[in-house]
């Protein structure tokens, strides 16, 4: 085996490349970041995580004190540092369209590829459309003066947002897309800590690889657009979701994890994998395959709506002039992301149906602010419900479910909640004197 480890660089310093090339140099690595953004590289190399992700500040000093770690905008020096370079930019969703922007990545093989003088790794790690990674190896090898020297390898990555650290140094799996012997022995080499905990690994070719990920994202996506499409059946005949989905959890092979009813799916992966999932099989004439998926994003979306004319079901049927304090602007509860956040997306709706609505979260609100400046924000659950007509829970934060009903009476005008996430005590709510309501129960 190699005792020496291999020098690596991360490419896009965003919320995966970051994470990995934190935690990579935490377990001994020598890691080189690099962005096209000298603020993030700025703010990196100074000791500051561009984004909230609990545990991986402190990470960050560790590292850069310990000198495994620097950070840079240079790809000359990215390709002289590294042995096995990682890619870890964004593919966000095309504006208007589902399928996702490769130019990112693009961008990136064609920024190092020029300076590749020698033998190595590229391995992509970005979500992409399956058959991305063939095109890429091809670029590589025209465009770098190692020529074929330099190979591909696909590893797609797992992470949670709120567990980022802990799910990249302790994955459930590890997949390797190789093409040669040489790929996968230079992969086992720069995962060896992790391999070492006994880490399943699934060493397969270059397609599935990328699949997998599109793939596991989906299936995700459709547990939690098939709970909830059972709860528009219990809002339509008295039945409780709740109750449903915990008597489902019990049977080992459904289990209760990405079970929970509510108001459905965002943030910046699941929505726009499954469109861009989709998209890709329908461009190579195998879209009837996972039609499915077009269903669990219609599915996901009426919860959004749904919420809404609760809110407005609630309010006596109009929406226009009444005070409405939303709990939650971020996708999830832990993490300060917007991107298609459920929660912003409602709060937004309703703004524009003439309701005076307050935002407050724990995390996001800066980004909120930022993103919708039209939205009115507030500093705390207490602040934005005051003499609210209707208090509407958005997004689960722990905080939140803390909150005791009869504080909360003291300050709203009226005692009415919307729980979007089933994350309150509906018979405590109501004994304290609350009209309570949520999705998919009575
Ligand atoms: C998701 C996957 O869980 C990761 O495995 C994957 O690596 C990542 O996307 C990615 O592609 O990079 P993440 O977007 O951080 O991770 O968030 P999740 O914890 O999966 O939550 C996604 C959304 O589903 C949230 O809006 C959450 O509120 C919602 N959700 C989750 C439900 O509505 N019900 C559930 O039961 C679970």
């Amino acid at each position: 085996s190699d005792a020496e480890l291999p020098r690596l660089t991360v490419i896009g310093t965003g919320y995966l490349g970051a994470t990995h090339a934190i935690c990579m140099a935490s377990l001994g690595y020598d890691v080189v970041g690099l962005d096209v953004d000298p603020g993030k590289i700025r703010k990196l190399q100074s000791g500051e995580v561009p984004f909230f992700e609990p545990g991986l500040p402190e990470l960050l000093a560790k590292t850069l004190e310990s000198g495994r770690l620097r950070f840079t905008t240079s790809y000359a020096e990215a390709a002289e540092h590294g042995d096995v370079h990682f890619i870890c930019v964004g593919t966000p969703q095309q504006p208007g369209l589902d399928a996702c922007d490769l130019s990112y990545v693009d961008a990136a093989v064609r920024g190092l590829a020029p300076h590749l003088t020698r033998r190595c790794l590229v391995v992509g790690k970005s979500t992409v459309p399956v058959g991305t990674a063939a095109r890429l190896s091809g670029l590589l090898t025209e465009l770098a003066p190692a020529g074929a020297e330099v190979e591909l390898a696909w590893n797609p990555e797992f992470l949670r947002e709120g567990f980022a650290v802990d799910d990249t140094l302790r994955p459930d799996r590890l997949v390797f897309g190789v093409t040669t012997e040489w790929a996968r022995e230079r992969l086992a080499a720069a995962f060896a800590p992790i391999l070492d905990l006994g880490t399943p690994t699934v060493v397969t070719d270059l397609p599935t690889a990328e699949l997998v990920k599109v793939a596991a994202n989906s299936f995700l996506a459709t547990k939690i657009s098939y709970i909830n499409a059972m709860a528009e059946i219990c809002e339509a005949t008295g039945a409780d979701v709740r109750d449903l989905a915990q008597a489902l959890a019990y049977d080992d092979r459904i289990g209760g994890r990405f079970l929970q009813p509510g108001l459905g799916f965002g943030g910046g992966c699941l929505p726009k994998d499954i469109r861009a999932f989709a998209y890709r099989a329908e461009e190579i004439g195998v879209g009837q395959a996972v039609s499915f998926l077009r269903e669990v994003d219609a599915i996901n979306r009426r919860r959004r709506s749904r919420t809404i004319d609760l809110v407005r079901e609630l309010l006596g049927g109009q929406l226009n002039g009444q005070r409405v304090a939303c709990l939650g602007a971020a996708f999830k509860p832990n993490s300060d992301d917007i991107r298609d956040a459920p929660a912003l997306d409602v709060a937004r709706t309703m703004h524009g149906l003439g309701a005076n609505v307050r935002v407050y979260d724990p995390a996001a609100l800066d980004n909120a602010r930022r993103t919708y400046p039209e939205l009115r924000y507030g500093t705390s659950a207490m602040d934005v419900a005051r003499d609210a007509d209707v208090v509407v829970l958005l997004t689960e934060w722990a905080e939140f479910r803390e909150i005791q009903p009869e504080a909360l009476s003291e300050v709203v005008a009226h005692r009415r909640i919307v729980d979007g996430r089933h994350a309150l005590d509906r018979d405590a709510w109501r004994a304290a004197g609350w009209e309570y309501r949520a999705l998919g129960r009575p």
